[in-house]
């Protein structure tokens, strides 16, 4: 029974990061043994939340290659047996599974990651997920998700990055560093998978697999991007979207998935459809059938059929008419064998074992608290409400449906988050407070969608003789991630009109956001003495915000999506285009129109009538217990070659009482280019902690090859001419400063 994995151990490579050539060797090996059937099979990945008699079927078949959603150890090992001691090719399995943020330490989901600005810390919570997701067989995570999202109605901007090119380039890279460790091979590694490749999240109207129409150059320019970066990190696999950009799903796009992905960037990972995406070309109506659609997506590069069985059931029937070439088959096999073989699962093909778990471990909390403190952004203050400081605050009062949501503040694919281990903030601050300050309860509602009043009068009450309330609202888990798109982004339930109540008496209220995506919060705001902004938190959410609210930490998170001030404004987003009818700072207002005018005060501009075109919270923007001054911004040279780098620095001065942390940004811009070009765009940051009253000169050094567009010609060039670079704590305001490119 143990001769196929004798064999192949004897086989084995003497090292386990193993050399291109090797597994290129290795692979020619395993292949010249395979029939066409074997081939086939590599190609199927298929749910493990089936009927476990016709998996092990399935496996002992060799019509399964990869199995996604089993996280038992025992059940895997015993299919991985089948495979390598009983299947006819005996190649062992792949387990896959969407390690989207945390494994069971939950992260913050990744748009509160992004607020972190952290790449070094992102990229070692995800390595600790990676312990913990191998721990449980898992071998293959579908993550990052790096599409670019300007749409908060959009229910998976939650799995985002947010809407920045860059940003999200270098947090989907510290992602795949994290997952993929040093090595493959390693145990403790898994694939990461870019997805959604491309634009997925510029589905029509927010609507989650809507149509998307994204021309050329701003696919290029804007969604791209952050996926090159990935291949060039050296991401594993790719993951196409459900959409169909100008007519053409991605899953079946032979321009995107060879011409551009493996011709143009050298991608030599594997390409994997979304769920039923191959299928998915019947119902997008440009395939008759699953063989009509697996003939198109082999043919286009996408080698792995996720769950719809079509390559599964027709390649065989289409190689042997003619109508894919032999060649096309093994190359997608090949692929599929050298990820195997990088993996190590000739060698070590079952789930890794450890004296020590790393699940829910110490260090691993610790981390995830960590990100969680460091994803809160603080929007507001007023009158340095927060921190409640107990030599001023001697009663508390908590109050809000998210206060003790332990399931919901896990954030959408919390798959194997485990709530019994979450730590709510009412759990955090009785646990480290109740000692020092007088803490008091009332959830009020029972969930965010919850509509009653009842208990608004005893909340009043208790409200009254309390010097602070803090109120946590927000959303459930369950209205943002997959397929959870709304039209509304208002507090929903009576959320609303329960901070209202609140805000009648005259006790200070400090509101807590705990979503998925950026919700339509103007009214709060203005009803608030103070707001947190913590995303769904993950695991560790209620302990960092115990330890922000009572100044434990001081908030340092930044925006990575525009606030709008109300969802009309959508799509709304910092690096918008200059345009012929630049919008005017104006607040709109209906009352100030005159009748029987012909034009309205805002003139012929790019603004709208009821509303000011400006965004409630600008990216990048964020607060901290303590104020930051930049000053003196210095560039070195302000002329300089397409092959150079813009080095630029800037005086960071903490003007306030307490350390903090401030994320310098660094954006250019520049009026006239061969084609229209965004106001600004982000292009380096770094975050600096600094002690009360110190100051440092921060440095960037930027390659100006990342000013590159695609120009008139569509080609991916700098262009000379006059730039602008400021640097500032958000997008909108800074120091600025005048630089050239040259020839
Ligand atoms: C569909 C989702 O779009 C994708 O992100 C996910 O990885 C797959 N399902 C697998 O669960």
């Amino acid at each position: 029974m143990m001769k196929k994995l004798i064999a192949f151990v004897v086989m084995a490579l003497p090292l386990f990061a193993f050399a291109q050539k090797d597994i290129d060797q290795r692979v020619e090996e395993i292949m010249a043994k395979m029939t066409i059937e074997d081939k086939i099979g590599q190609l199927n990945q298929m749910d493990g939340r089936r009927d476990l008699e016709q998996i092990k079927k399935e496996v002992r078949e060799g019509t399964l290659s990869s199995i996604m959603n089993i996280v038992d150890p025992a059940v895997t090992n015993e299919l991985q047996r089948i495979a390598i001691e009983e299947s006819p090719a005996g190649i062992p399995l792949l387990f896959a599974r969407d390690v989207v943020h945390g494994f069971n330490t939950v992260l913050p989901i990744p748009l509160g990651q992004a607020a972190s600005w952290d790449e070094e810390l992102i990229e070692k919570a995800s390595r600790n997920t990676a312990l913990e997701a191998t721990e449980r067989g898992i071998r293959w995570a579908f993550a990052p998700m790096m599409d670019i999202a300007r749409d908060a109605r959009w229910g998976r901007i939650a799995e985002s990055f947010g809407e920045d090119t860059y940003m999200a380039g270098r947090l989907a890279t510290a992602v795949v560093r994290g997952y993929q460790g040093n090595s493959l091979s390693d145990q403790t590694s898994m694939a990461a998978c870019a997805k959604h490749f491309v634009g997925y999240g510029d589905a029509e109207g927010g609507r989650d697999y809507n149509t998307t129409s994204i021309p050329p150059r701003t696919l290029r320019d804007v969604y791209l991007p952050p996926f090159k970066a990935c291949v060039d990190e050296g991401c594993a696999s790719i993951m196409t979207s459900f959409n169909d950009n100008d007519g053409l799903p991605s899953t079946g796009n032979r321009w995107l998935l060879t011409e551009l992905l493996r011709e143009q960037w050298g991608f030599e990972g594997v390409v994997v459809s979304d769920w039923g995406s191959v299928a998915g070309l019947i119902p997008h109506g440009v395939a008759y059938d699953k063989r009509d659609a697996a003939h198109q997506c082999i043919e286009a590069g996408c080698d792995v059929d996720m769950s719809s069985r079509s390559y599964l059931l027709n390649l065989k029937e289409l190689i042997e008419s003619g109508e894919v070439d032999m060649a096309v088959l093994d190359e997608a096999v090949r692929r599929v064998l050298r990820l195997k073989v990088a993996l190590g699962l000739f060698e070590q093909p079952y789930a890794r074992t450890t004296e020590k778990s790393d699940i829910y471990s110490e260090s691993v909390l610790a981390t995830a608290c960590r990100l969680a403190e460091e994803s809160v952004v603080m929007l507001k203050n007023e009158g340095e409400v927060l921190p409640l400081l107990p030599e001023k605050v001697k009663r508390v009062l908590v109050v809000g449906p998210m206060a003790d949501a332990p399931y919901d503040q896990m954030g959408t694919w919390a798959l194997d988050g485990d709530k019994t281990h979450t730590v709510t903030p009412i759990a955090a601050i009785r646990e480290d407070w109740a000692k020092k300050v007088e803490i008091d309860y009332i959830p009020c509602l029972t969930h965010p969608r919850d509509r009653s009043t009842a208990e608004f009068a005893r909340m009043q009450e208790a409200a009254r003789k309390a010097d602070v309330v803090v109120a946590f609202v927000g959303e459930e888990q369950m209205m943002s991630g997959e397929a959870h798109s709304l039209s509304s982004l208002d507090l929903q339930g009576a959320q609303g009109d329960m901070l209202e109540a609140l805000a009648e008496v005259e006790t200070p209220l400090v509101t807590v956001f705990m979503a998925g995506r950026p919700l339509t919060i103007a009214r709060q705001v203005e009803i608030s003495d103070a707001i947190l902004y913590a995303w769904h938190p993950g695991t560790m959410g209620g302990k960092a915000l115990a330890n922000i609210l009572f100044g434990e930490v001081s908030p340092s998170g930044k925006l990575p999506a525009t606030f709008p001030r109300n969802v009309g404004q959508i799509p709304i987003y910092y690096n918008h285009k200059h345009t012929s009818h630049r919008a005017k700072g104006t607040e709109g207002n209906l009352d100030s129109i005159p009748r029987e005018a012909y034009q309205s005060v805002m003139g012929h501009t790019s603004s709208y009538l009821d509303v000011a075109p400006s965004p409630l919270f600008p990216f990048g923007y964020g607060l901290s217990y303590t104020t930051f001054e930049l000053s003196d911004i210095k560039i070195e040279k302000t002329a300089v070659t397409p092959d150079e780098s813009i080095k630029v620095s800037v005086l960071l001065t903490n003007t306030g009482r307490r350390e903090g942390t401030e994320v310098v940004q660094l954006y250019t811009g520049r009026k006239t280019a061969s084609v229209t070009q965004p106001m600004k765009e982000l292009k380096e940051f770094q975050r600096v902690t600094l002690g009360a009253g110190e100051c440092r000169r921060v440095e960037f050094e930027v390659p100006v090859s990342r000013l590159a567009f695609h120009n008139r010609d569509m080609v991916l060039a700098v262009e000379e001419g006059k730039y602008t670079l400021t640097i500032g704590t958000d997008s909108q305001t800074g120091l600025k400063t005048y630089f050239k490119i040259t020839k």
